[in-house]
C-alpha cells in the first residue's frame, strides 16, 4: 500500500486532534518521566503530550517514514531535545525502559490481534503507569459500509482484493473491559459519536481518503480509482443528505480506553 499522506491527513487536523485532547484529559498522571506516542502520525498527538508533560522524555513511533518526517518538522530536535521519533511497528514494539504513559490515538485500529496486543502494552508499563487509547469505531457507519459495498461491485472487486486485511475488528467496550480489567488498577472505557458538519459529500470523501479509504483505493489504477471515488462520492451524497444550512453531518463514533497498570 502507498505510504500515508501527512498533508491530506492534516486537512482535518483540528477535528482529528479533538479526541486526542479528550483522551489525554482523562489521564490522571501528575507527572511522567517517559512517554510513548504509538502511531504518532504527523506529530499532532505528540505535541499535546509534550505540552502536558514538559519535563518528560517523549518518543513518537510510527511505521510511516512520511509521517515521521512530518512529525520531526513539527517538533524539531533543536527546539525539543527531549522528543524523539522512531520508525517502529506497533505489533513488535517493546520499550527499552518501562514507560509511565503509552498513548495511542487513532492508531491501534491498524494493528491486529488486540487480545494479545493490549494486555502486552499494559504489562510493559511501570507500575501505576497508564495506557491511553482512542480508536475510530466507525465500521458500521455509512462511510465504511459504502466503501465495502462499492468495493464488492464487479468493476472494482478483483483489483481491490481483500481490503479487510489491514483494519482490525474492534472487540467492543465490554470485550476491552474484560481483557484489561484483571491487569488494571483502574479502568475507564467510553464511546462518543462526534458530529462533524462538512461542506459537501466530497469533503466526507477527503476525510476518509487519508485514512480508512486507503486500503480500498491505493491498489487501484488511476482510471479505476477515479471511477471508484466517483461512485463512492455519489453514494455518500445520498447517505448524508444536505442539512437546511447545506452542510452534511458526518457522525464519527470513537472508542476510548484509559487503563492504569496495577501497582
Ligand atoms: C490516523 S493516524 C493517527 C496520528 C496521530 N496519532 C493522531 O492522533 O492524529 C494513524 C497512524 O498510525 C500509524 N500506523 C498504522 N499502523 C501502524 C503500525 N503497525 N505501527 C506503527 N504505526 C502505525 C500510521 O502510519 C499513521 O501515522
Amino acid at each position: 500500500m502507498a505510504d500515508w499522506n501527512p498533508a491530506l491527513y492534516s486537512r482535518f487536523e483540528d477535528e482529528r486532534t479533538r479526541p486526542a485532547r479528550e483522551l489525554l484529559s482523562r489521564v490522571a498522571l501528575p507527572s511522567a518521566g517517559l512517554v510513548y506516542d504509538l502511531g504518532c502520525g504527523p506529530g499532532n498527538s505528540t505535541e499535546l503530550l509534550v505540552e502536558r508533560f514538559p519535563s518528560a522524555a517523549v518518543v513518537g513511533t510510527d511505521n510511516s517514514q512520511a509521517m515521521l518526517a512530518s512529525a520531526r518538522e513539527r517538533l524539531p530536535e533543536a527546539q525539543f531535545p527531549r522528543v524523539r521519533f522512531e520508525l517502529s511497528d506497533i505489533a513488535a514494539w517493546q520499550p527499552r525502559q518501562a514507560p509511565d504513559l503509552i498513548y495511542a490515538n487513532a492508531a491501534l485500529q491498524w494493528v491486529p490481534d488486540h487480545a494479545v496486543l493490549l494486555p502486552r502494552l499494559l504489562s510493559t508499563l511501570a507500575p501505576g503507569g497508564v495506557l491511553a487509547i482512542q480508536m475510530p469505531d466507525n465500521r458500521d457507519e455509512p462511510t465504511h459500509r459504502l466503501m465495502r459495498e462499492v468495493a464488492a461491485e464487479p468493476t472494482w472487486a478483483q483489483a481491490i482484493g481483500d481490503y479487510g486485511r489491514l483494519r482490525t475488528e474492534l472487540l467492543g467496550l465490554d470485550g476491552y473491559y474484560d481483557l484489561l480489567a484483571p491487569l488494571a488498577g483502574h479502568i475507564d472505557i467510553w464511546r462518543t459519536a462526534y458530529q462533524h458538519p462538512l461542506e459537501s459529500p466530497r469533503a466526507i470523501v477527503e476525510w476518509v481518503r487519508a485514512t480508512g479509504l486507503r486500503p480500498f483505493v491505493d491498489p487501484l489504477s488511476d482510471a479505476l480509482r477515479a471511477s471508484y471515488l466517483a461512485e463512492y462520492e455519489r453514494r455518500i451524497g445520498e447517505a448524508y443528505p444536505a442539512r437546511p444550512d447545506g452542510r452534511r453531518l458526518l457522525a464519527f463514533p470513537r472508542l476510548f480506553i484509559v487503563a492504569t497498570r496495577k501497582t
